[in-house]
């Protein structure tokens, strides 16, 4: 078991804030029985994780919509039981679920329900975002929380992000620790970026890992089609709506902009600099490089 603590509305595991679910919880999900046709797509928050989602469902589907919620179709294996979760309540539910089965997760790596992810059946996606972009994101997601309390400023919001304080920690270690393992053969690493630059490629290579065959031609442009931002913005199961006046206030969208490079309009040169320095610091060396926009 990773080293645990209770801190707040949070459980630390090995130094990382994730969903309070206390040790037993977190005990079972570590031995959670995993399918080889399960599917995790696995991301630090505001990264793309949606996105990916609906291209796994429309793939598993042969591109047609099942009228689901998407949020209830892939349940997010580690909020499954957590007070307010609308999704499975219990692993056994979990454990029901008819295969292929996909999860959606924000855990790092070592985290993983099931174990190691190159030490399992399952197969994983990992989709990875410039941080500059990540943060403003989240920031702007953490701007609509209904709870006041829970509003952070914009310079609060940052100096957290960059210390690794928010829920999951580092943007650093947890994109850098999967892409240790992005050359095993059940791991796809993914950046957001590249997938928004060439969505046939990338369509293509989650297919792969998948196990979908044939996508091509007609197949391939509807799932492009339906997996687009505008396409995504406005169908029901993924849009996220149903959190409006729940979890966060009617002002503003999950689906907000979908851009790379969004980040020039809320960092200042101070912001940019600092995070520059880190980034320089922490991705030395470690050949990963992201596109942060024109
Ligand atoms: P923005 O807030 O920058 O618009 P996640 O699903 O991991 O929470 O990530 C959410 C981010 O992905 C949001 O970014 C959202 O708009 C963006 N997103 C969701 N679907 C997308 C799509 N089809 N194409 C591009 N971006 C998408």
């Amino acid at each position: 078991m990773a080293e645990s603590e209770s801190r707040g509305q949070f459980d630390v595991l090995d130094g990382v804030k994730v969903p309070k679910l206390g040790q037993e919880r977190w005990e079972q999900l570590r031995t959670f029985p995993l399918h080889g046709d399960d599917v995790f797509i696995v991301s630090y928050p505001k990264s793309g994780t949606t996105w990916a989602q609906q291209i796994v469902r429309l793939l598993r589907n042969r591109g047609r919509e099942d009228g689901q919620r998407l949020d209830l179709a892939m349940p997010w294996i580690e909020c499954v039981g957590s007070p307010g979760s609308v999704q499975p309540t219990s692993l056994v539910d979990l454990e029901c679920l008819p295969s292929p089965r996909s999860f959606k997760c924000h855990l790092p790596y070592a985290l993983v329900p099931g174990g190691l992810p190159h030490t399992t059946c399952a197969k994983y996606i990992y989709i990875a975002r410039n941080p500059k972009d990540v943060c403003v994101s989240f920031w702007m997601q953490n701007k609509r929380k209904i709870d006041p309390k829970e509003r952070l400023t914009w310079e609060r919001f940052f100096d957290k992000f960059v210390h690794g304080f928010l829920p999951y920690g580092s943007w650093f270690d947890h994109v850098l620790e999967w892409w240790e393992h992005k050359n095993e053969k059940n791991i796809l690493f993914l950046k957001y970026e590249d997938l928004k630059k060439n969505p046939h490629r990338n369509i293509q290579a989650i297919a792969e890992l998948i196990g979908a065959d044939g996508v091509a031609g007609e197949l391939l442009e509807e799932v492009m089609t339906k997996s687009s931002f505008a396409s995504m913005a406005e169908n029901p199961t993924t849009n996220f709506r149903w959190e409006d006046g729940r979890t966060f206030s009617h002002e503003g969208a999950f689906m907000r902009k979908g851009v790379v490079g969004d980040w020039k309009n809320y960092f200042s040169p101070v912001h940019s600099n600092e995070l520059d320095r880190l980034y320089d610091e922490r991705m030395k060396g470690s050949g990963l490089e992201f596109d942060f926009g024109e």
